[in-house]
């Protein structure tokens, strides 16, 4: 979605992408015992996610706390994290840093308050983490599952994600307009949460929602807060 437009414009990022994988791995080799699951799925794609924020790389130990603590929990854990988080942000925005953040700094209109602007950000590491992080896991599994098998990387990512969507449910839509669904008629501004994971197992034209692919424009339904 974001990172897809940005790779393809900059034509240095994807081996830039395949560099901080092996950079990784390199380190990883150097320890007597590795968990890869533990560690490597979080870094290696926060890794990426800050370089193309903005976030300094410096900071990837405290994303990667902040990642780990919004989830545990905790309430106290989850404020720390929040902090955490709005202090990243402001590292990604802070004069002459360039990334998404910045990019989109220069979208926002002017007045925008600063906090919004955190916020934003922070919905991008959050989002990016918390659907890549799982997503590098299960291809991990797979790919280190014994079974020797020969699978193509592209087809292998493209199965995992198909299986093991990340985002099991899309985002809440609404109905623009009345329309059937599976033989049910869904008044106008009906909310509909489309289960991802079900229809990826179920529907097997090739069809693929993981990444909630056209889901907006095809059936005349809108996503909560879009005008
Ligand atoms: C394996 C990687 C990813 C998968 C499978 C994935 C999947 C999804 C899905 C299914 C949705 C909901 C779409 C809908 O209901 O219309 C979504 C929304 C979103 N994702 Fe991702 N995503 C991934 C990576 C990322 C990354 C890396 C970022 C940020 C850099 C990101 C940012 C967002 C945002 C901001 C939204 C909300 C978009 C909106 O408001 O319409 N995602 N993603």
């Amino acid at each position: 979605m974001l990172v897809g437009p940005r790779i393809g414009k900059d034509p240095a990022f994807a081996p830039r992408v395949r560099e901080i994988a092996r950079a990784l791995l390199d380190d990883a080799a150097r320890e007597p015992v590795v968990d890869l699951a533990a560690d490597l799925t979080t870094r290696y794609p926060l890794t990426v996610l800050c370089e193309l924020l903005g976030v300094p790389l410096d900071e990837i130990d405290r994303a990667a706390g902040a990642c780990r603590g919004v989830l545990s929990g905790d309430p106290a854990a989850t404020g720390r994290a929040m902090a955490t988080y709005g202090e990243l942000a402001a590292s990604a925005l802070a004069p002459g840093r360039t990334g998404l953040a910045a990019d989109l700094r220069d979208a926002v209109p002017d007045g925008t308050p600063t906090g919004t602007l955190h916020y934003l950000v922070f919905t991008l590491l959050f989002a990016g983490q918390l659907t890549t992080d799982p997503a590098a896991g299960f291809l991990l599994a797979d790919a280190l599952d014994g079974s020797g098998r020969e699978v193509p990387a592209d087809d292998l990512v493209r199965d995992v994600l198909r299986r093991h969507p990340p985002a099991p449910l899309s985002l809440w839509h609404f109905t623009t307009e009345e329309v059937e669904l599976a033989g049910t008629t869904l008044a106008a501004g009906s909310p509909v949460l489309v289960d991802i994971t079900g229809i990826n197992a179920t529907v097997t034209d090739g069809a693929d929602l993981s990444f909630g692919a056209r889901l907006t424009t095809r059936c005349g339904w809108r996503r909560s807060g879009q005008r």
